[in-house]
Order: structure tokens, then C-alpha cells, then sequence
């Protein structure tokens, strides 16, 4: 056997130092962190996250945190949809510009925005997708978000309200999922039924794909959230007709594989994180649920 030729002499420190510049002028330098792009929730925005970039950039220093800021506060109930276009739009630039990928940490109705992004976007460049206590199979409870939007209702006569076309135009609508009217959800709901591949449509196989190109799907959240219901949501599981959870693996949306869910899980690409004691709007502040359940995601 030949022993390998050795070319020129040992690299010169001067030499080293140059080509690690260069390797950081190029983007390769892999130790370099991905950028966060971080997506708020309802009634929030960027403030809510000035703790969260910290904890990220304390751990991870160099880290380009972005908290995109649109749809904040009252403008968090417009149409899931438009949100959806209107956050691709301020996410693709920041995808343009990490050519080895960013990660996306989005916070409970910002999953949903999110998760349609992925979705529906055929050249995302997302790792790891953070989905921070989301209702991702849908939200069916009394909460005082509830009461704030609709005063007069209650839990069994929302749906009256959000399933036509008029109620659709509230973000809330777009994923409020009524165990007791399946059918008025399947029909009338124009978000998450078509998310979740509920009711079959033309683009459910390229949605799929396009899901499918992220790397690691984190699921976090907790029993004692108290807005998110049924809690389990925010692990897609979710209420039968008789208000019993059904878990992820037993949703019909996983067994079918109808957005990729089941795929990402066979691949070993789930990681789903509990943690007790953590109310909804303290899920993002938590250094504990930082360090647990966050950090190890966003290299
Ligand atoms: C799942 O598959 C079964 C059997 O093919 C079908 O009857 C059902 O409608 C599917 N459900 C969904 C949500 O795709
Ligand atoms: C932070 O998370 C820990 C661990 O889950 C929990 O015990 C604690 O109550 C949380 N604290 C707050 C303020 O949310």
C-alpha cells in the first residue's frame, strides 16, 4: 500500500487564519449558528420575545435572532391566510440570505402560521421548527382570549359564529375546531381542516413535501397552560365527540400520514417536550423550558 503523499509543508499559523476568514466570508464556517426567526402569537409581538433572544444569544453567542414584527397585538386576529402570505414574505429574505438554513420558534397561534408557511413554501431552508405551546390540531375551550374577542359566546355556540364566511376573517376561527359540529367544521373551516389534510384537497401532496423538508419538529407544552385546549394540542392531540383526548398517534391525520407528521416521526424527527407548572404566556420566558426543551434545536 501507498502511503499518502503528504502536500507541501505544515500550513502556517498566517495561512490557517486566512482560510478560517475565508471559510466565514463564504458561510461555511461550520460552527457558525443558524439564524432564529421567531413568529409571535395572538395579542403579542416582538416585545414578548426581547427575554427568549437573550437566553438564545447568551447560549448560542453570534446567533442573528429576528422577531418578525407584523401582525402585532389587535392585528393578531386577521385572517390566518393573510398572515401566512404576509410572514413568507418577510421570512423568505432571511431564508435567501442564510444559505445553510435558519431555524423557525413560533409561539402559539404563530405554530399554525408557521406549520401553513412551511407548508405551502417549496424552497424553505427551515431546520429546526419550534412549535412553543400551538394549538396545532385546534383550540375548543373557554378562555379569556375567548371572552376578549367574542363577549357573548361560550365554547358550544362559538361555532355558530366562526363557521361561514364572515367568521373565517377571525384568526381564531381558523383553527377553532368543535368536536359537536365535525361536519360544519370540515365544511366551513378554510384553515386548518386543509393544514391537517382533514378534508382532501388538490395541493395535499406538495404541502406534504414541502413540510417535509424541515429536519427536526419540537412540540412543547403543558398541562397547566390554561389557554391552549384541550392542552394536548399543542402535541396534536385533540377532543373526540365525546370530549375524551385523543392522542397523536391515533388522530386519523397521523395514521393517514395527511401532512407528513407520521414520516417525520418514523425518521426519528419528533421531539415533544411537557413540562407542568408553565402558564401559556410564561412558555417563551422560561429559562428552564429553554434549556430542556429549546436550546439543544437551534445549533
Ligand atoms: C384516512 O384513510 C381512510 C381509509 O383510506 C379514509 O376513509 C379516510 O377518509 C382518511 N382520512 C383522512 C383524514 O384522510
Ligand atoms: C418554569 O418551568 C419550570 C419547569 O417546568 C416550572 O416548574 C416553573 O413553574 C416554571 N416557572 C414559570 C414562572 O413559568
Amino acid at each position: 500500500m501507498k502511503t499518502p503523499q503528504v502536500i507541501g509543508d505544515t500550513p502556517t499559523p498566517l495561512l490557517l487564519l486566512l482560510l478560517l476568514l475565508l471559510l466565514r466570508l463564504t458561510g461555511l464556517c461550520i460552527d457558525a449558528y443558524k439564524p432564529v426567526v421567531i413568529v409571535h402569537g395572538i395579542f403579542d409581538g416582538p416585545k414578548q420575545f426581547i427575554k427568549l433572544s437573550t437566553y438564545i444569544t447568551k447560549v448560542h453567542p453570534g446567533t442573528e435572532v429576528k422577531v418578525i414584527d407584523m401582525y402585532d397585538n389587535m392585528a393578531s386576529l386577521k385572517p390566518l391566510w393573510k398572515q401566512v402570505r404576509d410572514f413568507r414574505k418577510a421570512i423568505n429574505p432571511i431564508m435567501q440570505k442564510a444559505p445553510g438554513g435558519i431555524h423557525l420558534l413560533c409561539f402559539s397561534q404563530g405554530g399554525l402560521i408557521c406549520r401553513a408557511l412551511l407548508s405551502t413554501a417549496p424552497n424553505h431552508n427551515v431546520h429546526s421548527f419550534i412549535s412553543l405551546s400551538s394549538p396545532q390540531a385546534g383550540q375548543y375551550g373557554d378562555t379569556d382570549y375567548l371572552k376578549w374577542v367574542f363577549p357573548d359566546c361560550v365554547k358550544k355556540t362559538v361555532f355558530r359564529i366562526c363557521y361561514n364566511r364572515l367568521g373565517q376573517k377571525v384568526s381564531i376561527c381558523d383553527y377553532w375546531n368543535d368536536p359537536h359540529h365535525r361536519s360544519r367544521y370540515l365544511q366551513s373551516n378554510t384553515f386548518l381542516p386543509l393544514l391537517n389534510g382533514d378534508k382532501p384537497h388538490n395541493e395535499m401532496k406538495s404541502w406534504r413535501e414541502n413540510f417535509l423538508r424541515i429536519k427536526k419538529l419540537v412540540l412543547i407544552g403543558g398541562p397547566d397552560d390554561g389557554v391552549i385546549t384541550p392542552w394536548e394540542s399543542s402535541h396534536f392531540g385533540f377532543y373526540d365527540s365525546k370530549e375524551t383526548v385523543v392522542q397523536m398517534r391515533n388522530q386519523e391525520f397521523y395514521k393517514n400520514d395527511t401532512f407528513g407528521l407520521k414520516m417525520l416521526s418514523d425518521r426519528g424527527d419528533v421531539s415533544v417536550c411537557v413540562h407542568s407548572g408553565v402558564k401559556h404566556v410564561q412558555w417563551h420566558s422560561n429559562f428552564t423550558v429553554f434549556r430542556s426543551c429549546i436550546e439543544k434545536w437551534l445549533t
